[in-house]
């Protein structure tokens, strides 16, 4: 019974560490290919968002998408531990609607140390992100989206820094250097707004990888709220 009972648990541990080292230092490919019927964005939900509510489709996939449902990790074709979370649907196999406490998806994220998700080194969600989490489950975990409009928002630290922090940086930091881009830091963007980079890959131009890489483009307001901050001279405001 022991040995079994021993054995089982070596067979646990060693999964923890290879569930930890196979999502490591990989550039996370976002499978969006069905995005679980999340239509109409950018800017055709005609819906306006209520800063009462969070959306799946602006705030909640995007986030999933950048920092669970990566190559390696939970896509749709890892699907690590079988749990696949590149759709609403199989996101919602973790979610019971209307309480975040119950739900697994929320009770991975604010574990501590190695038990976490992301598993470290990858980061932490921020509390504000958790935050919206928890606001979105209790809310009934609906597969909503809204037009964000606030245009006349494009500071750093107000609107550009949360916009990078919710679809980009999943790819783009220190320990996932996507493209060599760390969209973590001040620095880091300011350097691909002053390339024009930063610009041509949120608009999907030609001669630029179309980013969030494998996702849904930025909202219509969200590429104005850059695109005025970068016309500014991308400030650290
Ligand atoms: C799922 C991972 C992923 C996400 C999310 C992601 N990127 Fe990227 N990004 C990459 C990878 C990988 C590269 C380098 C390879 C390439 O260009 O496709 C890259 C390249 C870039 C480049 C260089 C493009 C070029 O044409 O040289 C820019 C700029 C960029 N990303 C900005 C962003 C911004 C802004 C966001 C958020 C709106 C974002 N990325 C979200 C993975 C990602």
């Amino acid at each position: 019974m022991m040995s079994v009972k021993m054995l089982t648990m070596g067979i646990i541990a060693f999964g923890i560490i290879f569930a930890i080292n196979s999502c490591k230092h990989q550039i996370p490919v976002i499978d969006n290919g069905n995005p679980g019927g999340v239509s109409g964005l950018p800017g055709s939900t005609g819906k306006t968002c209520s800063t009462d509510s969070v959306y799946f489709a602006n705030e909640i996939f995007p986030l999933i998408s950048s920092t669970c449902a990566m190559s390696g990790c939970h896509d749709a074709a890892t699907h690590k531990e079988g749990v696949n979370l590149s759709t609403y649907a199989n996101i919602m196999r973790y979610v019971v609607p209307g309480s975040a406490t119950s739900s697994k998806l929320y009770r991975e994220i604010v574990k501590t140390g190695s038990e976490r998700m992301p598993p470290p080194p990858m980061a932490a969600w921020t509390s504000d992100q958790v935050a919206k989490l928890t606001k979105w489950i209790n809310q009934g975990a609906a597969n909503n989206a809204c037009d964000k409009c606030d245009t006349t928002d494009y500071k750093y630290s107000t609107a550009i820094k949360t916009l990078m922090q919710n679809k980009c940086q999943g790819c783009h930091n220190p320990a996932l250097l996507g493209g060599n881009i760390d969209l973590s830091t001040y620095t880091g963007v300011k350097a691909v707004a002053v390339n024009g980079k930063l610009y041509g890959s949120i608009t999907w131009a030609a001669g630029f990888s179309q980013m969030p890489k494998g996702g849904i483009k930025m909202a219509d307001c969200e590429i104005a709220q850059v695109k005025k901050w970068i016309d500014a001279g991308s400030p650290n405001n």
